[in-house]
């Protein structure tokens, strides 16, 4: 129950927070139509405004009537009807959009807008808008493969377009590869990056995530319940905000955030690695991974036999990465977290002096709503001037976005 009331609560407040803006869709023919209609769905759900329009094409696998309902505004169509024209009007719609999507955007229409034919509506709209333009193609495989279309990309990115990369899996066609359209929530989620202000620009986050794996022999190892939630919707809430991300992610099963330098690593050690050379060039690090505390002493080469007697796992301890970068840091802001069990504020204030740290956000990891596997976290964050705000039930989206208030606010105090 409590729950199911969050989750409202969520969606009614980011809702309020896209009240009044304008997303100007534009579908153009491909299978992928149908995910176009979840798209609107989803983006009348946060609030949007939507002005769906349609080539011809579209309309052979989606009638406008879907889109009409579901974005309770008239689609447009056609250029030259005079209806349509009086009551949309192709430049009003390219006006009024804050953000233009083209969702699919087949290899012919990217080709249209590269040339600069503006030959029917959706064309004439795309070069007549001032607004950010952000195309998700989706097609076949070996038409996305094409030398062409990808020059055409390369051409549209130059000038400022944002396109979004299709999906690896099953295509409509027959193939496997690349060429599905992305997840409409990725796609409502780069709508907000477009709307967002920028206030991290400038700043170069490094930022890690996830479980490590500590092999003990060929098919075993140690890891951790960290999903890796955590650090992506850092990554995700970073590069939103205009800024250069590097995630350095132990194994997880996420997709990659759009946007963002991501180092896969396995180990702690091989994650000390990868943060010591990303460090220099940072301007913060926010360490979210749940780095292992301990390895194996020594890796069986073999895979370890099943026995009747109890065996003995020697471990040894890990370099404690955070405190490495907290004894040499130099003006780069340091946030950890702290995943207690007890003592939650305590525990934090001591591990915030001991690493010297600038902020560290502590949850206790057995509360309701709170912790590794969920979408939720309960935190509270101590910085090193002694401020201690704890913070209510939210997503970890949410939380990334405090965490980065917090040390906006901190940094303006340097
Ligand atoms: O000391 P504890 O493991 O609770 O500290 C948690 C913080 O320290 C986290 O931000 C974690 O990423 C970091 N850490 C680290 N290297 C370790 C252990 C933890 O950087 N070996």
């Amino acid at each position: 129950m409590f729950a199911k009331s969050f989750v409202i609560g969520y969606f009614q407040s980011m809702a309020e927070a896209q009240k009044g803006h304008t997303v100007v869709l534009g579908v153009a023919g491909g299978i992928a139509c149908y995910k176009a209609v979840e798209l609107v769905r989803l983006l009348v759900r946060d609030g949007f405004s939507v002005q769906v329009l349609m080539t011809r094409e579209a309309m052979e696998f989606v009638t406008p009537l879907t889109f009409q309902t579901l974005s309770g505004h008239p689609v447009a169509t056609e250029i030259f009807s005079l209806t349509q024209e009086s009551e949309i009007g192709h430049i009003n719609l390219a006006d009024q959009a804050e953000v233009f999507v083209i969702a699919p955007a087949t290899a012919n229409i990217i080709g249209k807008i590269a040339a600069g034919i503006a030959d029917d509506l959706l064309t004439t709209v795309v070069m007549a808008t001032r607004a950010p333009v952000l195309i998700a193609p989706s097609m076949n495989v070996h038409m996305y493969g094409n030398p062409i279309l990808q020059e055409n990309i390369r051409k549209l990115k130059r000038l400022g377009y944002n396109f979004m990369e299709p999906a690896e899996g099953y295509l409509a066609c027959g193939y496997e590869g690349k060429g599905r359209l992305p997840e409409p929530e990725e796609i409502v989620e780069q709508v907000r990056g477009l709307l967002k202000k920028k206030d991290l620009a400038g700043e170069k986050l490094l930022i890690t995530a996830g479980p490590n794996h500590e092999a003990i022999d060929p098919v075993r190892y140690l890891t951790s319940r960290s999903s890796g939630k955590m650090g992506y919707a850092l990554a995700r809430a970073g590069v939103r905000r205009g800024a250069e991300v590097t995630l350095i992610s132990g194994p997880t099963s996420l997709p990659p955030p759009a946007g963002t330098r991501l180092v896969r690593v396995k180990t702690a050690a091989e994650m000390r690695e990868a943060v010591m050379d990303a460090f220099p060039q940072s301007t913060a690090v926010v360490m979210a991974a749940a780095v292992a505390d301990y390895s194996p002493e020594r890796f069986i080469p073999r895979k370890l036999k099943k026995g009747e007697k109890p065996i003995q796992l020697h471990l040894k301890p890990n370099p404690d990465i955070l405190k490495e970068l907290g004894a040499k840091k130099n003006g780069q802001i340091l946030v950890g977290f702290a995943a207690e069990t007890e003592e939650l504020v305590a525990n934090a204030k001591k591990k915030l002096r001991e690493k010297n740290l600038d902020l560290i956000v502590a949850n206790d990891v057995t509360a309701e709503g709170s912790g590794f596997e969920g979408d939720t976290n309960v935190a509270t964050i101590l910085d090193r001037k002694g401020n201690v705000q704890p913070l209510p039930l939210m997503t970890k989206e949410e939380l990334a976005d405090r965490i980065y208030n917090h040390l906006l606010a901190l940094k303006n105090e340097q």
